[in-house]
């Protein structure tokens, strides 16, 4: 039930603080230690190569998860599409396996691949938010998000949901082959639950930002480089399928190579700096974009933070950002399809999930 909210969307974004912290809960031990299923960790650690399959949202939860099980846990990844996975599968290593992401455990594109790579004698890990589901049912294993019932059409808490187990699943993996990985993740991790508490807090901020930037625009692009191209990907699919606004997410450095041309006077471009590597990179995209004439609207984190950032995120440990950042490109999403009378839990076009191919 939505309670006093007026939409799906927001209650769920707002859902993400406690979700957080209840998979914190449940992915911890007596001890207090991080924990996952012994038969799983086995399973990865027995494997050459991690083989990511997801559509949507829970692709671009992939693409983050790539980063925590490579730089955490040492094994290689490769996140695919799907869709596009069964005709053009890749050359496969010698020891696979498979992890579908999918909040609803349903998507028939990623149950293609699961049929198709059990047929070939793969192991499958099923990371869902749906116990009972079709993909946690024919895969081998299966890890929980815990994040309720997602009702509304626009991922929001299962995106921030699967980050938190992936990283939980990384930092045990690399526990148990002894990789010291330099911080507490439940710590790190509860950081995090404040600051996206913080986050929902600001809606207000969140509300003028949309009405200034896109209420009357035609088309939108959000720039990042590292993890916040990533993000910068879902929260254009937000603002897309929710608000109908034109939107892309572009890696920072391929603007030149072609992207470019597409900004005109008053284009609105939401860039993300939460990395440090990366920051004074990303604002050199800025102003080539600005010269353009792009309404440029930049989203920092504390501690990277510039003169002319419009919104300022609380800091959190680098590989967890994008459990925050997203935040605001969500909210943003939310309010752009408020302000243009959309309907913001059914959008047009759309199911939650996708049952055929
Ligand atoms: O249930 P799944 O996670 O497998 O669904 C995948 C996509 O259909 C889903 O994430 C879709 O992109 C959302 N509507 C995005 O908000």
């Amino acid at each position: 039930e939505k309670g006093t909210y007026p939409h799906f969307m927001l209650k769920e974004i707002d859902e993400q603080p406690l979700v957080l912290r209840k998979i914190i809960q449940k992915y911890r031990s007596e001890k207090g230690e991080l924990e996952i299923d012994q038969e799983i960790v086995k399973a990865v650690n027995e494997s050459d190569r991690i083989y990511i399959i997801a559509a949507g949202t829970s692709y671009h939860a992939g693409l983050v998860g790539k980063q925590f099980i490579e730089k955490l846990a040492a094994v290689p990844v490769e996140v695919h599409i799907a869709s596009e996975f069964g005709y053009n599968m890749p050359l496969l290593s010698a020891k696979p396996l498979f992890i579908f992401i999918s909040q609803s455990g349903e998507t028939a594109d990623s149950r293609a691949v699961l049929v198709q790579i059990k047929e070939l004698g793969h192991k499958a890990l099923t990371i869902t938010n749906v116990p009972g589901s079709t993909l946690s049912r024919e895969a081998d294993f299966t890890l929980l998000l815990h994040a309720g019932p997602e009702i509304a059409v626009a991922s929001t808490k299962a995106y921030t949901a699967q980050l938190a187990v992936l990283s939980i699943l990384a930092e045990v993996v690399a526990r148990s082959k002894g990789k010291e990985i330099g911080f507490d993740l439940s710590r790190e991790l509860g950081i995090a639950a404040n600051a996206m508490e913080i986050l929902c807090d600001s809606k207000e901020e969140f509300e003028k930002m949309a009405h200034e930037y896109v209420s009357t625009t035609r088309n939108a692009f959000f720039i990042g480089r590292g993890v916040d191209y990533y993000v910068c990907l879902e929260g254009s699919l937000k603002l897309k399928e929710i608000s109908y606004i034109q939107a892309e997410g572009f890696a920072g450095g391929e603007l030149k190579h072609g992207t470019i041309a597409l900004i005109e006077d008053g284009t609105p471009i939401i860039a993300l700096a939460t990395q440090e590597s990366v920051n004074l990179s990303i604002r050199g995209n800025v102003k080539e974009v600005v010269a353009r004439g792009a309404n440029p609207c930049i989203i920092s984190m504390k501690g990277l933070e510039m003169a002319d950032d419009r919104f300022v995120i609380p800091e959190v440990h680098e590989l967890l950002t994008p459990l925050i950042s997203v935040i605001p490109m969500q909210l943003f999403a939310y309010y752009a399809a408020l302000h243009r009378n959309c309907d913001v839990d059914k959008p047009r076009n759309l199911a939650k999930s996708v049952t055929v191919e």
